[in-house]
C-alpha cells in the first residue's frame, strides 16, 4: 500500500500527516516553534526551528510505517520568508516572515525602479512589503556585508527541501509570492532581478507543483527515518496547497482559510488582475493555472494573541480538562450576541494588505463600554477578523470572480460558530473540511509519484467535504448593519496610524 507524507512548515509550527492513495489521514504530528518579534511590524524565525519541528514530526509517522511504502513527499509552507544562505549554505540571519512589515521604504524603491506599471505587468501585483524581493531590498540596504555574504535565497518550504535533498528549488505558486517571477510566463524576471541587482544565479530552480524535484539524501533519512531516495515533489505555497487539499482546483471553486492569517482564495484558468493591487494574483499548483486571493494579514493570529494575552485561565482550564482552549473561548464569545453588543475590532495588529494596503495601520477595539465583557471582546475578534474576509470577497466580487459558496479550512474554520459567523456575513455556504494544505501536498506528490493523473483527478478521488452551514437571513441581515460601520472605521484612522508607526 503506497503512502504520501505532507509537511506543511506553518507560522505557528509544522503539521506532518502520512495518507493513504484513498487521501486518508493516517497519523498526524504536529511541533511549534516561536515567532520573533524584535521590532512593532517585525517577524522572524529561525530556519533552525522549522528544520527541528521537520525532523521530530516526520520521525515520529516514519516510526509507525515501513519507510519504504511512502511514494513522495509534498512540501507547503508560510510563503514569502526570506531565508538567505552564504556560499557553505549556513543561514546568515533569521528569516524574515510574510507578517513583517519593515519594508516600507523598500517597496517605494522597487516601484520606482523597476515602474509601477511594468511591476504589475511581470509580478502581476504592486510592491508589497509582505512580500520576499522588498525583504531581499532591505538586507542589501540595511545590511550590507550579509548580503555580499549570500549565495542562495530560499523560501520557507524550500529551505526544508534543501535539508532533505540537497536541491534548491522552488514550485510556481509559490515563486509567485516572491515577486521575481514573470506570472504570466512562469519564468524569472531577468528584468526585475537586474534592476533590483539581484544576481539570478541566487534563486532556485523552477518546477511546477506535482514534478519531482529531488529525493531523500543518506544524512536526512537518519535525522527523519525516512528512506534515502524517496521522492520530494515541488509543492507548494501554503495557500495554492490548501487549495488542493479542498478540492479548489477549478474555475467557480474557492476557499476560506482562518490560519495565522486569512485567505479568502478563488481558483483561475487565466490570470484574473485587480488594477488596485488590492488581492494578489499568483500561479497556483494545477500547473499552468493560477488563483486570486485576498489576505487578512491576522487572522487566526487574533484570537491567538488574545488567548496569550487574556485567557491563560481558560487556557489552564482546558488543559485540566484536556479540551482545545478554543473551544472554551468559543463558547464565551457565543453567550455574546452579533454585534459584541456594539463593539468592533479592527484585526490589524500586522498592518493590512486587503484592502487597504497598509505597513503602519494596526488593532483596535472601537466603542468599548464599561460594560463589556470578555465575552463581548472574544466575540468582537472573531467577527472582525470575519468582517476582514468579506472585504477580501467583496474585491473578489468587483472584479466578476465568481464566488458561489465557499470551502473553509485551517484552525479557525474548526469552530462551528466562526464557521457560522463566516456563513452569514459573507452571505454564502460554508462548507467544512478538515483536510488543508497537507493534503494538499500530499495529493501533489501522488501526481509527481504517477499514482494519479492529475491534480483534479487526485482531488475527485480523495477530497472530502465534511458539512455545510448556510447563512441565516436575520443575522446576516443583521451583521450587514454592523459590516458597514466597521467598513467605514479604517479611512478616518490611516493618518492616526500613519502617526502613530512614527512615534519613539
Ligand atoms: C499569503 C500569506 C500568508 C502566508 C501564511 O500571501 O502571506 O497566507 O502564506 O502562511
Amino acid at each position: 500500500m503506497p503512502y504520501l507524507l505532507g509537511i506543511d512548515i506553518g507560522t505557528s509550527g509544522v503539521k506532518t500527516v502520512l495518507y493513504n492513495e484513498g487521501g486518508q489521514a493516517l497519523f498526524s504530528e504536529t511541533a511549534s516553534y516561536p515567532l520573533h518579534q524584535p521590532q512593532n511590524g517585525w517577524a522572524e524565525q529561525d530556519p533552525a526551528d522549522w528544520w527541528a519541528a521537520v525532523c521530530q514530526t516526520v520521525s515520529r509517522v516514519t516510526g509507525r510505517v515501513n519507510a519504504r511504502d511512502i511514494a513522495g513527499i509534498g512540501l507547503s509552507g508560510q510563503m514569502h520568508g526570506l531565508v538567505l544562505l552564504d556560499r557553505d549554505c549556513e543561514v546568515l540571519r533569521p528569516a524574515i516572515l510574510w507578517c513583517d512589515q519593515r519594508t516600507g521604504a523598500e517597496c517605494r524603491e522597487l516601484t520606482e525602479t523597476v515602474g509601477a506599471d511594468r511591476l504589475m505587468d511581470i509580478t502581476a501585483n504592486p510592491a508589497l512589503t509582505g512580500f520576499t524581493a522588498s525583504k531581499i531590498l532591505w538586507v542589501k540596504n540595511h545590511e550590507p556585508e550579509l548580503f555580499a555574504r549570500g549565495a542562495h535565497i530560499l523560501l520557507p518550504k524550500d529551505y526544508i527541501r534543501y535539508r532533505l535533498t540537497g536541491v534548491f528549488a522552488t514550485d510556481m505558486s509559490d515563486a509567485s509570492g516572491m515577486q521575481l517571477l514573470h506570472v504570466r510566463e512562469r519564468r524569472w524576471s531577468e528584468e526585475v532581478c537586474a534592476k533590483i541587482g539581484l544576481d539570478m544565479d541566487l534563486l532556485p530552480t523552477l518546477y511546477e507543483s506535482p514534478e519531482i524535484t529531488g529525493t531523500v539524501h543518506d544524512k536526512a533519512a537518519a535525522l527523519t527515518g525516512l528512506a534515502p531516495g524517496t521522492p520530494v515533489a515541488a509543492g507548494a505555497g501554503d495557500n495554492a496547497a490548501a487549495a488542493v487539499g479542498t478540492g479548489v482546483v477549478r474555475d467557480g471553486e474557492s476557499f476560506t482559510t482562518i490560519g495565522t492569517s486569512g485567505v479568502v482564495y478563488a481558483h483561475t484558468s487565466s490570470m484574473a488582475l485587480d488594477p488596485g493591487g488590492r488581492v494578489h494574483t499568483f500561479c497556483c499548483a494545477v500547473p499552468g493555472q493560477w488563483h486570486v486571493m485576498g489576505v487578512t494579514q491576522a487572522a487566526g493570529l487574533s484570537l491567538q494573541w488574545f488567548r496569550n494575552q487574556f485567557c491563560m485561565a481558560e487556557v489552564e482550564t482546558a488543559s485540566a480538562m484536556e479540551v482545545s482552549p478554543y473551544a472554551l473561548l468559543d463558547k464565551q464569545a457565543s453567550l455574546s450576541p452579533i454585534g459584541a453588543n456594539r463593539l468592533l475590532y479592527l484585526p490589524y495588529l500586522m498592518g493590512e494588505r486587503t484592502p487597504h494596503l497598509d505597513p503602519n495601520c494596526r488593532g483596535a477595539f472601537l466603542g468599548l463600554s464599561a460594560l463589556h465583557t470578555k465575552r463581548d471582546l472574544l466575540r468582537a475578534v472573531m467577527e472582525g477578523v470575519s468582517f476582514s474576509l468579506r472585504d477580501c470577497a467583496e474585491v473578489l466580487r468587483e472584479m466578476s470572480v465568481p464566488l458561489s459558496g465557499t470551502r473553509v479550512c485551517g484552525g479557525g474554520g474548526q469552530s462551528p460558530l466562526w464557521r457560522q459567523m463566516l456563513a452569514d456575513i459573507l452571505n454564502l455556504p460554508v462548507t467544512s473540511f478538515d483536510s488543508g494544505p497537507s493534503l494538499g501536498v500530499a495529493l501533489l506528490a501522488g501526481v509527481g509519484a504517477g499514482l494519479y493523473k492529475s491534480v483534479p483527478e487526485a482531488c475527485d478521488r480523495t477530497v472530502k467535504a465534511i458539512d455545510t452551514q448556510t447563512p441565516i437571513a436575520d443575522n446576516a441581515a443583521l451583521y450587514e448593519q454592523v459590516y458597514a460601520v466597521y467598513r467605514s472605521a479604517y479611512p478616518p484612522l490611516k493618518d492616526v496610524f500613519a502617526r502613530l508607526s512614527v512615534l519613539p
